[in-house]
């Protein structure tokens, strides 16, 4: 993955090169903050590949990237103001370290820091890059809101988890794809092909973040441990056990745990015993197949670019950071 590597270094060097040292200090420190603490930085990789592999040099697509990765940063600040979290890419997220409503407005004002990024982009595509943008912030908004909903709902359906995790998180990978499509002169049809794929990869990858979330190691996620599980996720895991096992899911339910440790071993241990945690790396795996299939009927001049498009789901689907 030689060349997804490369755009990651491109992003990582021009994020830097940005200036957030702006009065009020209060309003751009936590921008510059939550920036700086690195991040795979995968959507706008997906966006300087997409620009490449239609014949476009990654510079490009650069600005559009930027955006990208700014938004993303944004939603992570106000997701984590939602799901209560402390840690996040293994430090203090921002409203623990400054407060909520510094929260708030930063991450408003990096909402429209990514639009003046995304708006930079050559005349004739900016109508279509920026309705592109608009309804796939509004689909994570729409995610998000569907995210929380479940929370006190005892009942969701893979159907419904499988919607909502599409807008909350797929649509940004797929939308990082076609943005980067189109600013290397791809067709609208050309950008939509590879957007699917963006979809697919998407889903796969936030099934893992789910399985993650409840089994992977605290350190290199860098978020708390069994977060999904402390605030009620409906994630596919907790899904799954009660498809498998509702009687063990009903007496979890109604224990009190004496602390927070011993709830999240006693929910990992059903979601492994029911087979729930099997069933949901099959799931994952079946789109990260999905993904590839879509990857290999999309359009594109660029071969090899390909190749490397399809370790890189690969990857993120299997990936323990
Ligand atoms: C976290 O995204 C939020 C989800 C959609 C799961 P990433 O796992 O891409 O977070 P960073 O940017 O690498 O920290
Ligand atoms: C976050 O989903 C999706 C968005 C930020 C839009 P999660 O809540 O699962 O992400 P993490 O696990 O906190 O990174
Ligand atoms: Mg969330
Ligand atoms: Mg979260
Ligand atoms: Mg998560």
């Amino acid at each position: 993955m030689d060349k997804i590597q490369d755009y990651v270094k491109l992003v990582e060097s021009s994020l830097e090169e940005q200036n957030f040292d702006l009065q009020p200090v209060e309003l751009y420190q936590p921008m510059a903050y939550i920036l700086s603490l690195g991040g795979k930085r995968l959507r706008p990789a997906l966006s300087l590949a997409a620009c490449e592999l239609f014949g476009g040099k990654a510079e490009h697509a650069l600005m559009p990237a930027l955006g990208i990765e700014v938004f993303h940063n944004f939603s992570l600040v106000h997701d984590d103001i939602m799901d209560e979290a402390d840690l996040r890419r293994g430090q203090a997220t921002v409203h623990k370290k400054w407060n909520r409503d510094i929260a708030i407005l930063s991450g408003d004002a990096m909402l429209v820091k990514a639009y003046q990024y995304i708006a930079q982009v050559d005349a004739q595509i900016l109508p279509s890059v920026l309705a592109c943008f608009s309804q796939t912030a509004l689909e994570i908004c729409e995610g998000q809101q569907r995210d929380m909903n479940f929370e006190s709902r005892p009942e969701v359906s893979e159907a419904e988890y499988l919607e909502m995790i599409r807008e909350k998180t797929a649509v940004l990978l797929g939308a990082a794809l076609k943005i980067g499509a189109l600013c290397g002169g791809a067709s609208e049809a050309s950008a939509d092909s590879l957007y699917h794929f963006g979809i697919n990869a998407g889903l796969a990858f936030q099934i893992q973040d789910d399985l993650l979330d409840a089994f992977g190691d605290p350190k290199k996620v860098g978020k708390k441990a069994g977060g999904d599980i402390l605030q009620d996720k409906k994630t596919l895991l907790r899904i799954y056990s009660r498809e498998l096992d509702s009687k063990a899911c009903d007496t979890l339910m109604e224990t009190s745990f004496i602390n927070e440790e011993s709830k999240v071993e006693a929910w990992c241990e059903l979601i492994t015993l029911s087979g729930a945690k099997a069933k949901a790396e099959a799931k994952r795996d079946h789109f990260l197949k999905e993904a590839l299939d879509s990857l290999e009927a999309a359009h594109g001049e660029n071969q090899a670019l390909k190749v490397e498009l399809g370790q890189f789901a690969t990857w993120l689907s299997q990936r323990d950071r």
